[in-house]
């Protein structure tokens, strides 16, 4: 697998993220759940762990998830902008989040990219169950 441009910085925290700037990114690349710029950052700020892909002050790649910092952990929000995939920064940003969560059975769900995680090691399982309290995104 190819190893990610140079020009591409991964950060674990938040500070260099313009949040209007990424919800614009996302809705471009046809990867916005409908997100507010504030719901946005919010998901990622009171997510335990986050790794952010930077060209410059161009936010290109995200990946974030909850833990109970013993023995779970759930990852969303993986994606790398269209321009810079399939040059290893998708498996970049999954490999800098899972080392913070050593230990842990790391869960996810997805309908893509299902070769991707396989390829770093994730096992399909049994159809899980879900539940949406109310509607979706509408936490008032
Ligand atoms: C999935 C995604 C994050 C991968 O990012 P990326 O930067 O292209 O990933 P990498 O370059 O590290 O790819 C690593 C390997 O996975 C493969 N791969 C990448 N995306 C894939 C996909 N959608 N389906 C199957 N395989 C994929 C690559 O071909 C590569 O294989 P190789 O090692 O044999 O060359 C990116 O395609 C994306 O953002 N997709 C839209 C959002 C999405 O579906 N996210 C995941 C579900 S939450």
């Amino acid at each position: 697998m190819a190893n990610p441009s140079p020009e591409i910085r991964f950060e674990k925290t938040l500070d260099s993220v313009d949040w209007d700037a990424l919800r614009l990114e996302l809705i471009a690349d046809d990867f916005h759940n409908g997100r507010s710029t504030t719901q946005l950052r919010e998901s990622f700020e009171n997510s335990r762990h986050c790794v952010m892909a930077f060209v410059g002050t161009r936010c290109i790649g995200n990946a974030r998830a909850l833990s109970d910092g013993v023995g779970n952990a759930y990852v969303m929000d993986v994606w790398t902008q269209s321009q810079f995939r399939n040059t290893g920064t998708g498996t970049k940003l999954m490999q800098l989040l899972l080392e913070q969560l050593p230990g842990q059975h790391v869960y996810l769900q997805t309908d893509d990219a299902i070769e991707f995680y396989k390829k770093m090691g994730f096992k399909e399982q049994p159809e899980g169950l879900f539940k949406v309290v109310g509607d979706y995104l509408q936490s008032q």
